[in-house]
């Protein structure tokens, strides 16, 4: 048995697509767990890039299967655009795997991200607007469609009419909004149930028996803690569970199989949309990382947000999820700062916390209290050891280590897999 679950630590967008795919060429099986196609992971492969939302990031390592569990809420209009892609560009997609039990994104479920966006006005949370929210809303709302459902020509128009029916009288009565045609729904539905049908499965079947039969399971988290709907900046979250024990019943694995969590760690902080960000640099600093780190997102192109590590919230991140190790990512983006801080607690009213704060209102308000680090200055991206690397890059690291209470088990120096160094010796095992 052998089961790594990958987990983002802050706001997203840390690299987790890159840590996968480096880990899935040791592994056989690389599954998405949550979310959908909010996601937005990068991928380098001998300087190519790769932009994948719904497929996992094993995509990329010829032979691993790739699973879309029941967690992920599943849309394929993207999917199939993302497989056509993909297929152009000579990579097999025929081992990709669909849950039967994921909920379906439908085109009512974009429109209300938008217009629930445009309500809030000034409140607004910033989402993607791929109708995430609106989908999780309507699967706990026990009318959201499920994969299993559009793959069966009549139960997909019985529900679909049923569901449809509901969210016209909405869009017109409180949005004054155009009704969605149903028969346009239907056929552009059934083509995308054609097309997906060949690729769907009982993945919590397929998923327990690989790793009973002592396969190697990767499970690949998007988005980060800090977003999850529980532990995250509420109502500055997305709608899923980000934190590993979205696993258990985002596949249907029970927790005693999972073996090691990894937490991806960008080596500074980024966060997209709204909502707290204790050590954001609204200043030339942040203007830099942004620069340096081309921080745009990877599905919107709006510019991250960006500060300084917070070691409070990867230490959060580690609890929640049980972190064995971090896979410290864009190390190299700090090559050039003459000195790099780290907020290793949270000050308010002269008090330290020991927490979190739940309140937005005090989280707004904590002083964030930094150390100061001296930087390398040196190009790290061709260091391939953990010796090698600069003694100024190892201070920050181990004190990083120190604060949260975390092992390193990943440096990234760079995009590219040959930019990895590996301290965690035998991650399978
Ligand atoms: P994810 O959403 O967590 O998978 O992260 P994104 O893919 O949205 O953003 C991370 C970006 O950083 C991608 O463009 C990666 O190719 C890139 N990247 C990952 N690790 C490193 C690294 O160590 N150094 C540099 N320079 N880029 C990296
Ligand atoms: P990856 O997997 C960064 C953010 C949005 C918004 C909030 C809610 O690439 O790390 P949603 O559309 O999910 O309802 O938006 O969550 N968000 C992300 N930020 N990386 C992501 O994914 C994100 N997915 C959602 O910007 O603030
Ligand atoms: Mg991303």
């Amino acid at each position: 048995m052998s089961t790594v679950i990958i987990s983002g630590t802050q706001w997203g967008d840390e690299g987790k697509g890159k840590i996968v795919d480096y880990l899935a060429s040791q592994a056989n099986v690389v599954v998405r767990f949550q979310g959908g196609s909010n996601a937005g992971h990068t991928v380098t492969v001998n300087g190519e890039e790769y932009k994948l939302r719904l497929i996992p990031s094993g995509i990329l390592c010829k032979d691993t299967l790739c699973v879309i569990a029941n967690g992920v809420v599943f849309d394929p209009q993207v999917f199939l655009e993302e497989v056509e892609t993909i297929k152009s560009r000579g990579i097999d997609t025929s081992n990709i795997r669909i849950s039967n039990r994921a909920h379906v994104v439908m085109p009512w479920h974009k429109i209300f991200d938008e217009l629930n966006e445009e309500l809030r006005g000034d409140k607004k949370i910033g989402t993607t607007k791929r109708g995430i929210g609106p989908c999780y809303i309507d699967k706990a709302d026990r009318i959201g469609i499920r994969v299993c459902d559009l793959i069966d020509p009549e139960e997909f128009a019985a529900r679909c009419r049923e569901v449809l029916t509901q969210k016209n009288f909405i869009l017109r009565k409180v949005f004054n909004h155009a009704p969605i045609s149903y028969e346009k729904v239907l056929n552009e539905y059934e083509i995308y149930a054609e097309k997906i049908a060949p690729y769907v499965c009982d993945t919590i079947t397929l998923l327990n028996e690989e790793i009973d039969a002592g396969k190697k399971v990767l499970f690949e988290g998007a988005q980060a803690t800090m977003l999850d709907i529980d532990y995250g900046t509420y109502p500055y979250v997305t709608a899923s569970h980000p934190i590993s024990s979205g696993v258990g019943v985002g596949t249907g694995v029970a927790p005693k199989k999972i073996d090691k969590v990894f937490g991806v760690v960008k080596a500074y902080c980024t966060r997209v949309g709204e909502g707290p960000f204790p050590t954001e640099q609204l200043n030339e600093i942040g203007d830099k990382l942004r620069t340096a780190g081309h921080e745009f997102g990877t599905v919107t192109g709006r510019p991250r947000r960006t500060g300084w590590l917070d070691a409070c919230v990867v230490k959060y991140a580690g609890q929640l999820s049980g972190i064995d190790y971090m896979a410290v990512t864009r190390l190299d983006i700090l090559d050039d700062f003459d000195e790099i801080k780290m907020c290793v607690a949270y000050e308010v009213d002269g008090k330290i916390l020991n927490e979190i704060p739940a309140s937005l209102k005090v989280l707004a308000r904590v002083n964030p209290i930094y150390e100061t680090f001296e930087g390398w200055k040196s190009d790290i991206s061709q260091v391939k050891t953990y010796d090698e690397l600069p003694d100024n890059a190892k201070k920050y690291l181990e004190r990083m280590a120190e604060v949260t209470k975390i092992d390193l088990g990943i440096i990234s120096v760079g995009p590219n897999r040959d930019q990895t160094i590996v301290v965690a010796e035998n991650i399978f095992e």
